[in-house]
């Protein structure tokens, strides 16, 4: 169930969090927290296992401060993000292409550390979370591709980092395929005479020699003014000069 990072965060605390490390780590504390934070982890669907072992899991107070009535009396054990990596594995959140709010540690901005309504800690459902940054009408053109009305993270994108471009959760080619074999071979494209097949991969894309065609040459994976997805209305002719 729990990740072995977490398991062993999680020994360590129970183990070790009244005494020297984590001095004040315990029950009676979060108590005392509680009294005037009565909100976090209440109330809500989802809470953050975190939070029932303890506010200062994440949270401590400042030597010589009186909180709250000085600033800065409470502070995060460690700094963003490394404070979630305590339980969390790092190597989840590293890869060739890192989504850029999770690079710059802007785990809250997507996230709430303490509880939420929605299903892993979201502040907004997932749609509407991506939404936040990268504009709607990009996604909500007259033709929508079905999978992409059920979240953008429905098997295509990783939202923290991946290997592969734009964050897909595999190779562009094995994602389509997957879901649309018959046209694996690209026969669906044109028929061509004396048995030949329209490529789809592994040829230069005429218009943009740097890049390989792909699926994504013709469709637009999320939405489209054209019927099939088209990325331009005379698919043809985006490549040949005659059809
Ligand atoms: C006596 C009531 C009281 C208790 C007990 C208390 N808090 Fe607070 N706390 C407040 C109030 C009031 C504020 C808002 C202060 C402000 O807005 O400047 C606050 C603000 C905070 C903040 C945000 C502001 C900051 O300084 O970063 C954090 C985090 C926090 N409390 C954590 C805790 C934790 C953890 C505990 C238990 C160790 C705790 N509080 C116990 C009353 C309390
Ligand atoms: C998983 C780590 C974690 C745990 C556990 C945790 N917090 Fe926090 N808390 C944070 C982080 C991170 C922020 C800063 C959020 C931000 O910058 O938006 C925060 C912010 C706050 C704030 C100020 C903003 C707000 O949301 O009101 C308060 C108050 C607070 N925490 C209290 C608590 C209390 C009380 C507990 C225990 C019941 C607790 N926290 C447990 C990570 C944690
Ligand atoms: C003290 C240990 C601890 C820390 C620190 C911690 N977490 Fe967690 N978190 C857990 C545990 C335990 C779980 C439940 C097991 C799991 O999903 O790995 C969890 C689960 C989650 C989940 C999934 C919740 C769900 O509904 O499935 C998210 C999202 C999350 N944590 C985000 C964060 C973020 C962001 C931070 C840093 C602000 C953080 N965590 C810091 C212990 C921690
Ligand atoms: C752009 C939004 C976004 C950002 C930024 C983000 N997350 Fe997430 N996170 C998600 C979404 C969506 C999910 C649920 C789907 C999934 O598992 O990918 C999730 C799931 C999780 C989970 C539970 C699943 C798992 O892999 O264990 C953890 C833990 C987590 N995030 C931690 C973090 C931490 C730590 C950071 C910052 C370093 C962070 N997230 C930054 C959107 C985000
Ligand atoms: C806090 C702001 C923020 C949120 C929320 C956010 N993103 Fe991003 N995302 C960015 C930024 C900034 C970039 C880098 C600039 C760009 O490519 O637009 C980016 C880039 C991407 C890329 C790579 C684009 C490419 O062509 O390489 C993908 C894919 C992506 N985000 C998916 C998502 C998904 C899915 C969600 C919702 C779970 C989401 N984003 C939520 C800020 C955000
Ligand atoms: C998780 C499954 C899934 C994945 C992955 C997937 N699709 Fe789809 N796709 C669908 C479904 C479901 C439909 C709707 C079929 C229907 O309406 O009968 C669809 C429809 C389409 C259509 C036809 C749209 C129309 O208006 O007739 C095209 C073109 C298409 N997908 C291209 C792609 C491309 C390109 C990729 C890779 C970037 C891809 N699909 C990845 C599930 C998927
Ligand atoms: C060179 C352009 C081109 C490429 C590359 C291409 N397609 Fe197509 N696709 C088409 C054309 C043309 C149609 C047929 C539209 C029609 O029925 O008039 C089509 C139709 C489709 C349909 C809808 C089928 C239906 O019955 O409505 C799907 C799904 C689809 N393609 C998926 C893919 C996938 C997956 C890939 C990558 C393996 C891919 N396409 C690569 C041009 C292309
Ligand atoms: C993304 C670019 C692209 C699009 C769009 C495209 N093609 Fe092609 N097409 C190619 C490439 C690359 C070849 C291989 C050329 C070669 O081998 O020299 C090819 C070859 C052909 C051939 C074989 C004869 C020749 O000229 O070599 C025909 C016929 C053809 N395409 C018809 C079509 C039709 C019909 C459409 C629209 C349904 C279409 N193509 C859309 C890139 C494209």
């Amino acid at each position: 169930m729990f990740g072995k990072t977490v398991l062993f965060s999680l020994i360590f605390l129970c183990y070790f969090s009244p005494g020297a490390f984590f001095p004040g780590a315990s029950s009676a504390q979060t108590l005392s927290c509680s009294k005037c934070h009565s909100d976090i982890g209440k109330g809500h669907k989802y809470v953050h296992p975190a939070v029932n072992l303890g506010c200062s899991s994440c949270h401590m107070p400042s030597d010589g401060r009186n909180h709250p009535k000085d600033k800065e009396s409470i502070k995060l054990r460690y700094d963003m993000p490394q404070l979630c990596f305590q339980c969390h594995k790092e190597k989840k959140f590293t890869g060739k292409y890192v989504h850029l709010p999770t690079e710059r540690a802007m785990c809250m901005m997507c996230h709430d550390p303490h509880h939420s309504d929605v299903e892993d800690l979201l502040r907004n459902e997932p749609q509407e979370l991506c939404y936040r940054c990268h504009a709607k009408e990009k996604f909500t053109k007259k033709y929508v591709h079905k999978v992409a009305l059920g979240g953008c993270g429905i098997r295509c994108h990783n939202h923290h980092a991946s290997d592969y471009p734009h964050l897909l959760s595999s190779d562009i080619g094995d994602l389509c395929i997957g879901c649309h074999r018959i046209q694996e071979s690209g026969s669906h494209i044109v028929s061509l005479p004396g048995g030949k097949i329209h490529p789809v991969f592994w040829q230069k894309d005429p218009r943009n020699r740097k890049k390989e065609m792909t699926c994504a040459s013709c469709h637009n994976p999320h939405c489209s003014n054209y019927r099939k997805l088209f990325t331009y209305k005379r698919i043809c002719n985006r490549c040949h000069k005659a059809y």
